[in-house]
């Protein structure tokens, strides 16, 4: 499906795998020029990007973050801290991660996270504009649900972050690649989004997300 072009505009993933690949085709998809690494050197992920997300161009993580503004994190929890600590100083880093134990292993740091996995993802790079986002649905949703802006039942992504300026353009990519985007509040406030939180894995509206969410703060 290809949805409306959204413009020259430009997009940097990190993690070549199943959800990577599967923004990275939304995004190429409405006209975005799309920079994506894996954990190794580009060579080993040149034909699976080729397949998989066929335009975008395979580079290094240090690459990546180079040449883009914004650039979504997607590599399996346990491993966001291979990657060091200033690799995004001054980027927009949409942390797209979750935790999750049968493939992260038990790490209590990241279950009993009180304010969430990201608050973790901000403190580690404690120089980039974490916004998180991208975590809650399954990358199957996110490669169907893709639908133009106004069209009904359109499924809402909810982006979640402390920088107000990040956040908004973080709501503008979710909506070219497809999504209603709904403001949740806080990095912290994106704990709703995450497995156990009370709007992860489940396709909704931009209503029925909003109003889950309103009537939690008003029970709280
Ligand atoms: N799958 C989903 O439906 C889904 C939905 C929402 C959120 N998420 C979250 O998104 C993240 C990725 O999930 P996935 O399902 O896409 O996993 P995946 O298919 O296993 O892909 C992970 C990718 O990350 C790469 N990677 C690992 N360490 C890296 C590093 N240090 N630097 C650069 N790349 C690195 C891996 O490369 P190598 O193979 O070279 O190690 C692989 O290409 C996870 O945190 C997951 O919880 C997944």
């Amino acid at each position: 499906m290809s949805l409306r072009d959204a413009g020259a505009r430009h997009l940097g993933i990190v993690g070549a795998g199943k959800l990577g690949t599967t923004v990275a085709r939304a995004a190429l998809d409405v006209g975005y020029d799309v920079v994506i690494s894996g954990s190794g050197s580009p060579d080993r992920i040149e034909l699976i990007v080729d397949v998989l997300a066929p335009g975008a161009r395979v580079m290094t993580t240090a690459e990546v973050s180079e040449r883009s503004d914004v650039v979504i994190l997607a590599v399996p929890a346990h491993r966001f801290r291979e990657l060091p600590r200033d690799l995004f100083a001054g980027k927009i880093l949409i942390d797209a991660m979750n935790y999750w134990e049968p493939i992260d292993g038990v790490i209590e740091e990241f279950s009993k996270a009180p304010r969430g996995t990201s608050v973790l993802v901000q403190a580690w790079f404690s120089s980039a504009r974490v916004v998180k986002s991208f975590n809650q649905l399954g990358y199957h949703d996110i490669e169907e649900d893709r639908r133009l802006s106004g069209e009904p039942e359109r499924t809402a992504l909810a982006v979640a972050g402390d920088d107000v300026a990040a956040v908004a353009t973080v709501m503008q990519l979710v909506d070219d690649l497809g999504f209603d985007a709904i403001d949740v509040g806080s990095l912290a406030s994106g704990v709703a989004l995450q497995p156990d939180g009370l709007v992860f894995g489940v396709a909704l509206t931009a209503n029925e997300l909003s109003g889950l969410l309103w009537d939690e703060a008003k029970r709280a």
